[in-house]
Formats: C-alpha cells, structure tokens, sequence
C-alpha cells in the first residue's frame, strides 16, 4: 500500500489517500479519507431530480473474480463489508455485500458468461424518481445507445433499471427504487436476477 501524493488528493479532492492493488479482483483500489464538499449542489442539465447518494454512496459495482469465496472473505474481514444475499442462476454466481444501508455497494461474480478475473462488469447509479428512469431511457433509445438489458426489476435489491454499454466497455445501470438493509436484515438466496423484464434485446 503506498500514499497517495499531494497531487493526487488534491485531483480526488480529498484530505488522504492510500492506494494497493486489490488481489482478489485485481483492481486498483484507492482508500479516502476528508472527501471536500462542493460548495455548488450538482444541477442536472435535464430536468431530473438528480441522484441518490450522499451516505449511501455513489452506487454499487459489480467485478468478476476467479476466487469469489476468497474476495468475500476480504470484503467481509479485511475491509468490513457486511453480507446481504447471494445469487446462483445457470452458471452466474453473485455475492452482494453492503457498507453502508445501501442493498449492495459491491457485488462479486464468478467468471460466468466468458468473463476473466477482474472484468468489471457494471456500475449502477440511482436516480430520485422513477420518470427519471424513464427519460433516460427514451434518450437511450433516441440516440441508439447500445442496450444489454432492457427496463426490469431486480429479484434482490428491487432496483427497477436498464443497462447500457459504455465507450470503456463495462455496463452502466440506471436504476431506481434500491430497497435498504436495516438490522433485522436476513441474508437470502436467489435463483434468479429479475422479477420481470431485464430482457437482453435482439
Ligand atoms: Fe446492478
């Protein structure tokens, strides 16, 4: 683990920074302390209500790794993730682990769907409403933006959300309606990612 510079804070706009890299999922990692507040609210160009984040965060990622019960065992005892649920279908595995009230901040899968150790396969973002979902996707499919997975509910976190491909290549998820892990949470099991919809399009 090394420092990070004076520099590199102040590019972050935080107070401290140590960075390693990650072994499990093979990523570079940065632990912040002091984030600078904005002075200006984030105003959306688009008449949205804007997202939902400060204690929760920015959202949640998802990684694929060869050794899922080896990067659960760090998230959980090394960086103090706690566990929500687990997720099996054909041959996707999914382990989603909270930091804060949030359903999921990160999630762990196998190397299901030709996926290699370290792929990173999605971030979602939360929007406030739900009409907010809906515009985003209306100019998601105005500019032909190309879709991996069609508007659908989550089994787990009951995010309603569709998915895109960025220019980097990793999935970007729109979503709203994230349901809250409280103290009296019980971890389950799913067979199955989405209530409805989540369609992969033609
Ligand atoms: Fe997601």
């Amino acid at each position: 683990m090394t420092e990070g510079s004076a520099e590199l804070c102040a590019e972050r706009r935080v107070y401290r920074l140590y960075r390693f890299r990650e072994p499990f999922l093979d990523v570079e990692t940065e632990l912040v302390a002091g984030q600078f507040s904005d002075r200006y609210p984030f105003v959306p160009t688009r008449g949205i209500t804007g997202y939902r984040t400060g204690p929760l965060g920015l959202g949640h990622v998802v990684f694929h790794t060869h050794d899922v019960r080896g990067a659960v065992a760090f998230y959980r005892d090394v960086m103090g993730f706690g566990l929500t649920d687990y997720m099996g279908w054909a041959d996707a595995e999914a382990v989603f682990l909270h930091c804060n009230p949030r359903h999921h901040s990160l999630a762990i899968m196998n190397l299901c769907m030709g996926r290699t150790s370290g792929t990173f396969n999605h971030l979602m973002v939360e929007a406030q409403e739900y009409d907010d979902i809906g515009y985003a996707y209306d100019v998601a499919r105005d500019k032909a933006l190309p879709m991996i997975m069609d508007l659908g509910k989550h089994t787990n976190d009951h995010v309603h959300s569709f998915y895109i491909r960025t220019q980097g290549g990793y999935g970007l998820e729109y979503g709203w309606g994230g349901r809250l892990v409280g103290p009296d949470w019980q971890v389950r099991f799913y067979d199955q990612p989405m209530l409805y919809g989540h369609r992969t399009p033609a």
